[in-house]
């Protein structure tokens, strides 16, 4: 090993521990049955099951699906995996394919890192989860405008992709899930912009005035993913969402090389991601009308925030809380196989051993790939490359966030305003056009925040909560970052993510 290759692996080793050490300080044990902004909102079990009773899931409106993967690169495999293994579980579930509607960039299958050409797994004994997948939006075709519009049924706002949107009526019953990387109030999304809390609320306000569902659940992978519903979903849409992780922590990667269970060897990534897992495992395996969305809920929170290791997160609900004695079979279907599989509490699945930081996977694919590469090969530059690359745009990213906040509000305050987080049940920011065109003034200076910086967005959102307009951001950027690094994290070839 030359010495740069090997300060470059010590240097991501520490990051790796790292950020491991950070959430592992977190007290997941203790607080998962009373987060502040889960307690007022608790239902006992009884509650709708009157509602349940008399509504036969055959006769009440068309199920619908929206699978969204937020990622491409062969470093984020996991999350076109998940999306993948959602079609099929809900194709298994009965759901039609013109009802379901998939976005994924689709470069993971045919990529020349695929150990299995056409092949695309979620475990790691698991079968192929790629045949048949509806190839509705991929590429440059998965954009925030084309997701919108696809929940809003408004086929003339669409630009490219097969057309097939969310034509649904009163009586609907509407499933959405997405999975990808995220930060405060933002999800990400393999084409510019980034999708941004806000404008995803909005259009589901705007869904629920059509009067075109019955009821809606919306399932959220991504790193802050709470952060998208809290304090911004209200009560009385007939939404229910739960998410991987809190307003203000990581969500995780799951299979990934060096855990156990770890894909195999061939496999140089993470297989899927672990709430995502977790509801999907629990859901190929059960009849789905005898379990409800409150009963996957706990069993999905138990599993993610392991209790054990030194990993998890907490999977939150949000929105009408009410709804979660539903039935699953409304919104996945439910496999004629598992009729005789009733849900029982205990039999909920092993977790792994270990998991990755969803924001350390692209590094744990770089290293595996360079630790795997024959010494001297072009490959092992390769990887060794794409390693520097992406920590020194992580190093850029945080280092310029850091000294713009100490800019503005000086040495002592500038990190204390940049971390401040606000009570739970506060959205992250009052002014989101601010908090975008912060984002944007970064970025013009900077250079793209990219999949790494969303962790940053709280940073931008508490500089808007303390007043600074764009001209005063505009001069400490500049101040901050003399030029945009070279590196391909950095560049904006493909616009603002704001
Ligand atoms: C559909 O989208 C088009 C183009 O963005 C817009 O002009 C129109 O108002 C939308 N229709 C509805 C019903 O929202
Ligand atoms: C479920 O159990 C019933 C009664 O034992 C049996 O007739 C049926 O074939 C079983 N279904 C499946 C899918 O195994």
């Amino acid at each position: 090993m030359t010495r740069t290759a090997f300060s470059v692996v010590v240097v991501v080793l520490l990051f790796i521990g790292l950020s491991g050490s950070v959430s592992a300080g977190r007290d997941l044990v203790g607080d998962i049955l009373r987060l502040p902004s889960e307690a007022s909102r608790f239902f006992g079990r009884g509650h709708g099951a009157d509602v349940a009773d008399d509504i036969d899931d055959d006769s009440s409106g068309t199920k619908w699906a929206v699978l969204i993967a937020g990622s491409n690169g062969y470093w984020n495999y996991r999350h076109q995996a998940d999306i993948c293994h959602a079609y099929q579980l809900l194709k298994k579930g009965g759901l039609k394919d013109e009802n379901i509607i998939v976005f994924m960039y689709d470069d993971i299958a045919l990529n020349e890192e695929n150990p299995r050409p056409g092949v695309i797994i979620n475990k790691p004994d698991g079968d192929d989860v790629y045949e048949g997948v509806p190839k509705d939006y991929t590429g440059e075709d998965v954009t925030v405008d084309n997701f919108f519009a696809v929940i809003l049924g408004n086929k003339t706002a669409l630009t490219g992709g097969s057309g097939k949107v969310v034509d649904s009526g009163p009586n609907d019953h509407i499933f959405i899930y997405y999975s990808d990387h995220g930060g405060p109030g933002v999800l990400g999304m393999p084409t510019s912009p980034y999708l941004y809390a806000d404008d995803l609320i909005e259009v589901l306000k705007k869904k629920h005035a059509s009067g075109t569902y019955k009821r809606l659940v919306f399932y959220l992978e991504a790193c802050e993913s709470g952060s998208i519903f809290e304090g911004l979903l209200p009560e009385g849409l007939n939404i229910y969402a739960t998410t991987a992780s809190n307003a203000e922590e990581s969500s995780w990667g799951t299979y990934c090389p060096g855990e156990d269970p770890s894909p195999p060897e061939e496999y140089e990534t993470c297989l899927g991601d672990l709430y995502s897992v977790a509801w999907m495992e629990d859901s190929d395996k059960h009849n789905l009308r005898t379990e409800t969305l409150r009963d996957q809920y706990r069993l999905v929170k138990t599993r993610t925030a392991n209790e054990n290791s030194a990993y998890g997160s907490h999977v939150m609900q949000y929105g009408d809380i009410g709804l979660s004695t539903d039935s699953l079979v409304w919104y996945l279907g439910t496999n004629p196989e598992n009729e005789n599989s009733t849900f029982v509490d205990e039999n909920s699945l092993r977790p792994p051993t270990k998991a990755i930081n969803q924001r350390d996977a692209d590094l744990v694919h770089f290293w595996d790939k360079f630790r795997k590469a024959p010494e001297g090969s072009p490959r092992k530059i390769e990887a060794q490359k794409q390693f520097v690359e992406a920590m020194s745009h992580r190093m850029h990213i945080d280092n310029s966030v850091k000294l713009i906040g100490k800019l503005l509000f000086g040495i002592e305050k500038g990190p204390e305003v940049l971390n401040t987080v606000r009570p739970v049940g506060q959205p992250l920011v009052e002014d989101w056009d601010c908090l975008k065109t912060l984002v944007r003034t970064f970025e013009t200076h900077c250079g793209s925040i990219s999949q790494y910086g969303m962790k940053h967005m709280r940073s931008f959102a508490n500089i808007c909560n303390a007043g600074i307009k764009k001209d005063q951001m505009a001069e400490v950027s500049a101040q901050a970052c003399v030029s945009i690094p070279s590196g391909p994290w950095s560049s904006l070839h493909k616009g603002f993510s704001a």
